[in-house]
């Protein structure tokens, strides 16, 4: 069983992650934490504890409140997943309320509670896990695992030509984050597009399941699937961060990776949020670089679509 901490800004397929957290069989959800990111914060929050709902396990997993703002950069909304970052759907206000202890403090707890036991899904910006860090530095190696879903393996971004939204939102919380010595996977948005998107024959035999949670999924993801549609020409559903996740709870989804030396621009007009990534075995001529994350390059799609699939069922 992998327990699990999922660190997120509610919105879009953030939700699927957490579904995938939350049934799983293998995975143990023990805390969401909420982080700045997609939407406005009192919103995110609502999504959370409303997907929580729609698994019929309102109240057994808590939700804390962490950082409603990144260190240095200036929030914007982002506009992929709509303006309330559920496609617009309206839904009844969760029973379920958040913890009153604060998320960097949640995070601390449980991890030095448990060494070697926690994994960390970080999907949102890296704010919460950075204070967590600066807080109480032991975290780093106590913690089993940080799965990263941000930044991008070359520079093809999704908010700026050259960075992608997580890191974008926060470089100085992901520079902080990379160079405090946790085990790492990172998930990039390269990745997503390449392993963790699904085509249209996916999106329809999702449909056709007509559970509660793949009518959950076809509203929560319609914004974002037409959005890609007019970025990318093609009918898909990107699943940045429930791929993450799904391979975090089962390691064989991930076909290809390398030990890389990963760091982020922080200064930069054109370059800010960029994750610089480079193969640690040519790193020898780079005083003080070591390799401080495992990348993924490939992930078995069908794999990650029949785990989703099994879930929504
Ligand atoms: C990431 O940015 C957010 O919009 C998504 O939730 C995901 O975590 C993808 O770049
Ligand atoms: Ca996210």
């Amino acid at each position: 069983t992998t327990r699990l901490i999922i660190d997120t800004d509610t919105a879009g397929d953030d939700c699927f992650s957490l579904l995938l957290g939350l049934l799983h069989p293998k995975a143990k959800l023990e805390a969401v934490t909420i982080c700045n990111g997609n939407v406005d914060f009192d919103q995110q929050v609502e999504n959370a504890l409303h997907t929580i709902e729609v698994t019929g396990r309102g109240g057994e997993v808590p939700v804390y409140l962490g950082s409603a703002r990144p260190l240095m950069g200036r929030w914007q909304a982002a506009s992929f997943h709509g303006s309330n970052g559920m496609s617009e759907r309206q839904f009844e206000p969760a029973k379920q309320r958040p913890e009153s202890k604060h998320a960097i403090d949640a995070i601390i707890d449980l991890v030095m509670a448990n060494p070697g036991e926690i994994s960390i899904i970080a999907q949102a910006p890296l704010t919460n896990i950075a204070l967590a860090f600066l807080k109480e530095p032991k975290i780093a190696k106590a913690l089993k695992h940080l799965w990263i879903m941000g930044g991008t393996d070359h520079a093809f971004g999704n908010i700026t030509p050259m960075a992608e939204f997580n890191f974008f939102v926060d470089p100085e919380a992901a520079k902080i984050v990379l160079g405090a010595g946790f085990n790492i996977t990172l998930s990039t948005w390269t990745l997503t597009l390449k392993s963790g998107s699904f085509d249209a024959a996916t999106v329809d035999a999702i449909e056709k399941l007509d559970t509660p949670l793949s009518r959950f999924y076809m509203q929560v993801t319609e914004t974002p699937r037409r959005v890609a549609f007019e970025r990318y020409g093609e009918t898909i559903s990107t699943h940045p961060d429930s791929l993450t996740c799904a391979m975090a709870i089962d390691e064989s989804l991930i076909l290809e990776s390398a030990a890389v030396v990963v760091d982020v621009e922080v200064g930069g007009d054109l370059s800010r949020g960029h994750s610089s990534v480079y193969p640690a075995r040519l790193v020898e001529r780079w005083p003080d670089r070591d390799a401080n994350a495992r990348i993924v390059r490939t992930a078995d799609t069908k794999g990650f679509a029949n785990m989703m699939m099994s879930v929504l069922a």
